[in-house]
């Protein structure tokens, strides 16, 4: 199992439970949509993926529980992209941020440098590797921040809203890497419509809780599920 939750369960500093004890797990290969209305609880569970955010309860990435002592070494193998891709870019440049996750893994140069090349040709984003990203469009940042895990090479993709501003090409070469890249996947999304072309599987999240998974075709084709969860 590339992912084991049981019984999760977080509250943010100020009181407001965000997970409510959420079951979930995922197997080697699968793409998984989280879909669940505003403030159901994707990115809250997202950020625990890797360790951000720690809640009670059991949660075990590539059969290892995640603790502090555990973080790093899970971190190497999990790429998360930030809902807000402000929250990924910290770097002068794109280079730099794309490049920032290979140096971590004292990659060489040319190493580096090749994974970052990659990574931009991925995305759409050739030629900007120079630019402050910070002074990029909103659409450019989100790609930008995909790079930045693309060239991690990690085992498990964490993708938080990853089609959003995205412009309709930019959208269908986002869904054609997903569906070709082949490790495992979690995406939080409203896009119903990449859920249906990427996913293999839906959960559905409703108030910190795992209220219904299955076939993407069998969730999104229940109108009245949907409707009762806020979507
Ligand atoms: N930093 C925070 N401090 C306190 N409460 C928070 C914080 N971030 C999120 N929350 C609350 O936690 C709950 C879950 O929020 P979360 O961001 O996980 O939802 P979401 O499903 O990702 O929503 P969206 O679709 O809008 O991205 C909400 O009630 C939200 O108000
Ligand atoms: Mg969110």
């Amino acid at each position: 199992m590339i992912l084991e939750i049981e019984r999760l369960r977080y509250a943010y500093p100020d009181g407001t439970a965000a997970l409510d004890g959420v079951d979930l797990s995922l197997g080697e290969g699968e793409r998984l949509g989280l879909i669940g209305a505003n403030g159901a609880g994707k990115s809250t569970l997202l950020l625990h993926l890797n360790g951000i955010l720690r809640g009670e309860g059991s949660l075990r990435v590539f059969g290892i529980e995640v603790h502090r002592d555990t973080v790093a070494r899970i971190r190497e193998r999990v790429g998360l992209v930030f809902q807000n891709p402000d929250d990924q870019l910290f770097c002068p440049t794109v280079f730099e941020d794309i490049a920032f996750g290979p140096r971590n893994m004292r990659l060489r140069d040319d190493e580096v440098r090749r994974r970052v090349e990659k990574a931009l040709h991925a995305v759409g984003l050739g030629g900007l590797e120079t630019r402050h990203p910070h002074r990029m469009s909103i659409g450019q940042k989100k790609r930008a921040a995909l790079a930045t895990v693309l060239s991690m090479d990690a085992d498990l993709l964490v993708l938080d809203e990853p089609s959003s501003n995205l412009d309709p090409r930019a959208r269908r070469e986002l869904i054609a890497l997903l569906q070709t890249f082949g490790r495992t996947q979690i995406m939080a999304t409203h896009d119903l419509s990449l859920v249906r072309d990427v996913c293999t599987r839906v959960a559905l999240l409703h108030q910190g809780r795992i209220a219904a998974t299955g076939a993407p075709d069998e969730i999104l084709g229940n109108t009245s599920l949907l409707e009762a969860h806020g979507l």
